[in-house]
C-alpha cells in the first residue's frame, strides 16, 4: 500500500515537472490547465498525508506555502563581484585597448542582455536545485530558496546529467505587464507602488509567505555558471548547454569577433529594449573564452575581462503646458510640470517634477518652453534641459508661487532650505490631512480601522479637524458616510463608504489607542522634527506631558540629541494656543499623557539622577543609557551645572573629561555604574 502511495507521488512529481517545462520553457502546453490542477492537488493532498515521500523539489513547491520569518545569511563560495561600467563608445574601446595591450590579440567577445533585476546565486546538486543566495554583499547574502522554488523559469530538477555540482548566477526579474498589475492591486488596496520592476522584484524576494511571491509571477534569466571541470571552453558554449539542460538562457546573446560587430549588437538593442517586455539597463560584453578570462582575472571589485555598457536613460521633448503646485503633507510645496502627454519607456507622461524654485531658476524655465524629459528609475520623470531653439521671444520666465495654493497663506522659505512652505500648518487642509494620517500611523497611535481614504472622506464631512475629533467620533456619526474619491495620476477614482462593519472597527480601534503609551502619543501629535526617538528621550527625561509644557529653552537642551532646532520646534508648538486646546481635550479623554513607569522600570536606584554616558563600553553604549532610564535616571548629551554623573568607558573624549572635572562631577567607570544599581 505505502509502495503505491510512493510510486504514485513519484510519477505526480515527474510527470507534472515535466508539464511546468514543457508549459513554461518551451511554450508547448502537454495537458490541460484543469487537468493539470486536479493532478497537483492530488499530489499536494498525498504529500500532506505521506510527507516521508514527499521529494524536496516537488512541482507543489511552485505554489508556494513555507513562511520564513528570517532569512539566514550564507557566505558565497566565491564573491558575487559586480561589473565596471561605461557609458561612452571611447570608454568601451578603451576596455578593447587594454585586453589587447594584456597580449590578446583578436579577442572573440560575447555580448549579452545585461538584466535589471535582482542578482541570484542558484546551487545544484546531482541534478536538484539544493540553495538560492542573493547577492547581498557580495561576499554574504541571504537564503531565499523557499521564494525562488515558485518561480518556473528556474528547474528544480536538471534534464540529463551535467557535472555533479555547480552553481549557476542570474537574474532575477518582473516582467512589465506583473508589474502594472501588480501596481494596479497595490493602490486599489491603498498600498503604495513600486517605483519600478527591479524595485519590485527585490520586494517580491522578501516577502515571508511564498505562496505571495508565487503569486508574483517573477522570472529569471541565466547567465553566468560555475563549477570545476566544465566540460566546455567558452562562455557561449556553456549557455548552449545549460539550455539543453532546461535552464532560462536567453536566446538573444551574441559571440562578437570584433568590436564593431560589439557595436552592432549595442546599437540594435539600445532601439530594441523598448520592445521587451522587462527592462535591462545595458549590455554586457564578456570574452568568451574561459582560460583567457582566467588570465585576466579580476579585480576585488569586478572582473577584468567583463564591462557593462550602460544605456542612457530615454529622453524625450514636450512642450510645458503649465506649472501646479502640490502642497504635501508637512506644507512642503513642490512645483509640477504639466506637458504634452509623451510616450518615454512604455508609458505616457503627463507631468513631471520640478522639486523646488532652485531647478526652476537653474533651468532658467519659460512658460510654454519645450523641454527635455527624462525617465530614470523614479514614478515621476523628471525635466533635464530646455529646448532654448523653440523658445518664443516674449516667453515669460517661471515666477515661483508666493502663496499657498490650498490656502493662501504666504508661502515660507527658511535660510539653507530648498523648499517652499505654506505654514499655516493647522488650518491649510493637505496638512490637516497630513496631521491626521501621521496620528493613526503604526509607529504612532496604530489606529487601525482608518486609512486615508477614509481620513479624506471624514475630513470632508467635517468630523475630523484636528486630532482630538478622533476621540469624538461615534458609530452613529461614521455609519453610512460615503464619498468618491476623484482619480489622481497615482490612483484610479475610488469610493469609500462606512457600513456597520467599518464603524465599528474605526470606533473600536480609536478606544485602543487610548492605550497607546506617551512616548508614541508624542510622536503622534507631529511636532516638526520630533521624529520617534526624540519623542521617546523626551519622554523619559520629563515624564509627563506638563512638564514638558513648561520646559524652557535651555532645559529641553539638556535631552539628549535635542538640539535648537528641536528645542525652537517644540517652545513654537507648545505656545501655540490652539495646541494647548487639543492637548487638553486629548488629556480629557483620557489619552495616556505620563510615561508608564511600571512598564520599564527596574528600580528607582538613580531617581532623577542625570547622566552623560560617554566612550565605549563592554555592551553598546545604547544597552547602558537604557539601564539608566530602567532604573529611574535620565540621560542628556552635554555634560552641564545639572549633570550628576559622567558615565566612562574607554576613549572617552578629553574634552569631556576636563569639562566634567572643571564642574566637579564624579566620573563613574562602567564597574562603579553595575554597582551602583545593584
Ligand atoms: S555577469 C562577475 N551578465 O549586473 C560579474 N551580469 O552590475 C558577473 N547582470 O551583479 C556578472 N545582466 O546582477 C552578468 N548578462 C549579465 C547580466 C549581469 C545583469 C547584473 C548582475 C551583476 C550586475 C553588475
Amino acid at each position: 500500500m505505502s509502495q503505491d502511495v510512493k510510486n504514485r507521488i513519484d510519477y505526480l512529481t515527474d510527470y507534472l515537472s515535466e508539464c511546468n517545462y514543457q508549459y513554461y520553457m518551451l511554450d508547448n502546453p502537454t495537458i490541460s490547465d484543469f487537468e493539470f490542477d486536479k493532478l497537483l492537488e492530488e499530489l499536494i493532498n498525498l504529500e500532506k498525508n505521506h510527507p516521508q515521500f514527499a521529494h524536496q523539489n516537488s512541482p507543489t513547491q511552485r505554489v508556494g506555502g513555507t513562511i520564513t520569518k528570517v532569512f539566514p545569511t550564507v557566505k558565497h563560495d566565491f564573491p558575487m563581484l559586480s561589473l565596471s561600467n561605461t557609458y561612452s563608445e571611447e570608454e568601451l574601446f578603451d576596455f578593447d585597448k587594454r585586453i589587447k595591450d594584456f597580449g590578446i590579440e583578436n579577442p572573440e567577445y560575447i555580448c549579452e542582455l545585461k538584466f535589471d533585476g535582482i542578482a541570484i546565486s542558484l546551487k545544484y546538486e546531482n541534478s536538484n536545485f539544493v540553495q538560492a543566495v542573493t547577492r547581498g554583499d557580495g561576499v554574504q547574502g541571504d537564503d531565499v530558496s523557499p521564494n525562488v522554488k515558485t518561480i518556473y523559469s528556474i528547474p528544480l530538477t536538471i534534464k540529463n546529467s551535467f557535472v555533479e555540482k555547480f552553481e549557476i548566477r542570474g537574474e532575477i526579474i518582473m516582467p512589465h505587464k506583473v508589474f502594472h498589475r501588480l501596481n494596479e492591486e497595490r493602490v486599489a488596496k491603498g498600498e503604495e507602488p513600486f517605483a519600478n520592476p527591479r524595485n519590485a522584484a527585490s520586494g517580491s524576494m522578501k516577502l515571508q509567505d511564498s505562496a505571495e511571491v508565487a503569486k508574483r509571477r517573477l522570472e529569471c534569466y541565466l547567465y553566468n555558471v560555475h563549477a570545476e571541470n566544465i566540460p566546455h571552453k567558452t562562455h557561449s558554449e556553456s549557455l548552449e548547454a545549460l539550455k539543453e539542460h532546461g535552464f532560462n538562457v536567453p536566446d538573444n546573446f551574441k559571440v562578437c569577433k570584433n568590436m564593431q560587430e560589439v557595436q552592432n549588437f549595442i546599437n540594435y538593442w539600445d532601439v530594441e529594449r523598448k520592445n521587451l517586455d522587462f527592462d535591462i539597463d545595458g549590455i554586457v560584453v564578456k570574452i568568451n573564452d574561459y582560460a583567457l578570462q582566467q588570465q585576466l582575472g579580476s579585480t576585488a571589485k569586478s572582473p577584468r575581462w567583463a564591462i557593462a555598457y550602460k544605456f542612457k536613460a530615454e529622453q524625450v521633448s514636450s512642450q510645458l503646458r503649465e506649472i501646479t503646485y502640490q502642497v504635501g503633507r508637512t506644507g512642503a510645496v513642490t512645483p509640477v510640470a504639466n506637458i504634452e502627454p509623451v510616450q518615454i519607456s512604455g508609458t505616457v507622461v503627463k507631468r513631471a517634477s520640478l522639486h523646488n524654485a532652485d531647478i526652476i531658476r537653474d533651468l532658467d524655465l519659460h512658460h510654454f518652453d519645450w523641454v527635455f524629459v527624462e525617465k530614470g528609475g523614479e514614478i515621476i520623470p523628471k525635466i533635464v534641459g530646455i529646448d532654448l531653439e523653440k523658445r518664443k521671444t516674449d516667453a515669460q520666465a517661471v515666477e515661483f508661487i508666493s502663496h499657498c495654493p490650498e490656502c493662501n497663506t504666504k508661502l515660507i522659505r527658511q535660510e539653507g532650505e530648498a523648499a517652499h512652505y505654506c505654514p499655516n500648518e493647522d488650518n491649510c487642509p493637505p496638512q490637516i490631512k497630513g496631521k491626521l494620517e501621521h496620528f493613526i500611523a503604526r509607529k504612532a497611535m496604530n489606529i487601525e480601522g482608518l486609512g486615508e481614504g477614509t481620513i479624506e472622506l471624514l475630513f470632508d464631512k467635517k468630523l475630523l479637524r484636528n486630532v482630538a475629533d478622533f476621540y469624538t467620533l461615534t458609530y452613529d456619526k461614521l455609519f453610512g458616510l460615503e464619498k468618491t474619491i476623484e482619480a489622481t495620476d497615482e490612483k484610479p477614482e475610488r469610493t469609500i463608504s462606512i457600513r456597520e462593519k467599518g464603524a465599528s472597527n474605526i470606533i473600536k480601534g480609536i478606544e485602543n489607542s487610548l492605550k497607546v503609551p506617551f512616548e508614541r502619543l508624542l510622536f503622534a501629535l507631529g511636532i516638526r522634527f520630533v521624529g520617534e526617538t526624540i519623542a521617546a528621550k523626551l519622554a523619559q527625561h520629563f515624564k509627563n506631558i506638563d512638564a514638558l509644557m513648561s520646559a524652557s529653552y535651555d532645559e529641553l537642551l539638556e535631552v539628549e540629541d535635542v538640539g535648537e532646532q528641536i528645542a525652537n520646534s517644540l517652545i513654537n508648538y507648545f505656545s501655540d494656543m490652539n495646541h494647548m486646546f487639543i492637548i487638553e481635550q486629548l488629556k480629557s479623554f483620557g489619552l495616556q499623557m505620563k510615561i508608564d513607569e511600571t512598564a520599564t522600570s527596574v528600580s528607582q536606584k538613580l531617581n532623577n539622577q542625570t547622566f552623560v554616558v560617554s566612550g565605549v563600553f563592554s555592551i553598546s553604549r545604547d544597552e547602558i543609557k537604557k539601564m539608566v532610564i530602567a532604573n529611574g535616571g535620565k540621560n542628556t548629551g552635554s555634560i552641564s551645572g545639572k549633570t550628576d554623573f559622567v558615565l566612562a568607558g574607554e576613549k572617552m573624549g578629553p574634552e569631556k573629561k576636563k569639562r566634567a572635572e572643571s564642574l566637579n562631577i564624579p566620573i563613574i567607570s562602567e564597574e562603579e555604574f553595575y554597582k551602583m544599581i545593584e
